[in-house]
């Protein structure tokens, strides 16, 4: 997995010191508020369990499963729910936790989906941010690492489904494109 990359961009140690730091900052801000935690499936699994364990304060956990790249390098622009929350989110304050932001889509059409839906608050705490990607007025309340605008992968991030389970985050090498 790891000899795929040409480079590595953000180190396992990076995103351990990057999780602690959030998880400072949303401690600080959501103690006593009970927040409902989203994770967006499935890119932001690792994220989300790493940086909900950086937070001490009570947080319950749901899942969304969202996607809009299917198996490309480019969205699609249409964002699908694969699966809904178990959750009612009316009056609740929300955070909602994903790996990427890129043209924003996603989260855009989240945000206003559970604003509609009468929850309290609604904030966006994301591991990578892509500014160069946006397509759509979009930014997250808590960013982790800003990063350039190259495809990719690991902890989470896929490329055609693979490469979720790489403890660090890459840039593949163009012969694994194929
Ligand atoms: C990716 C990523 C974000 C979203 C960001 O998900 O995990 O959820 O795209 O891109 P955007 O800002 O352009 O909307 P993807 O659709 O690939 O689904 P996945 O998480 O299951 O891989
Ligand atoms: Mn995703
Ligand atoms: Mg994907």
């Amino acid at each position: 997995m790891i000899n795929d990359m040409k480079k590595i961009l953000v180190s396992e140690e990076e995103i351990k010191d990057t999780v602690a730091r959030l998880g400072k900052e949303l401690t600080a801000d959501y103690k006593g508020k009970d927040p409902l935690v989203i994770c967006v499936l499935k890119g932001a699994i690792f994220f989300m369990t790493d940086v909900v364990r950086a937070m001490d304060c009570n947080v319950e956990l749901d899942f969304m499963d969202v996607s809009s790249y299917g198996n490309g390098f480019e969205s699609t622009g249409e964002v699908k729910i694969e699966r809904d929350l178990d959750t009612n989110v009316k009056g609740r304050h929300v955070l909602i936790v994903e790996d990427i932001v890129d043209t924003g889509r996603t989260l855009r059409h989240l945000v206003e989906l559970l604003k509609h839906r009468g929850a309290e608050s609604v904030k966006v705490c994301t591991l990578l941010d892509k500014p160069s990607g946006r397509v759509v007025d979009m930014e997250a309340d808590y960013v982790g690492v800003v990063v350039p605008n190259e495809f990719l992968v690991g902890y989470g991030l896929d490329f055609k489904q693979f490469y979720r389970n790489m403890p660090c985050v890459g840039v593949i090498k163009e012969e694994f494109y194929e």
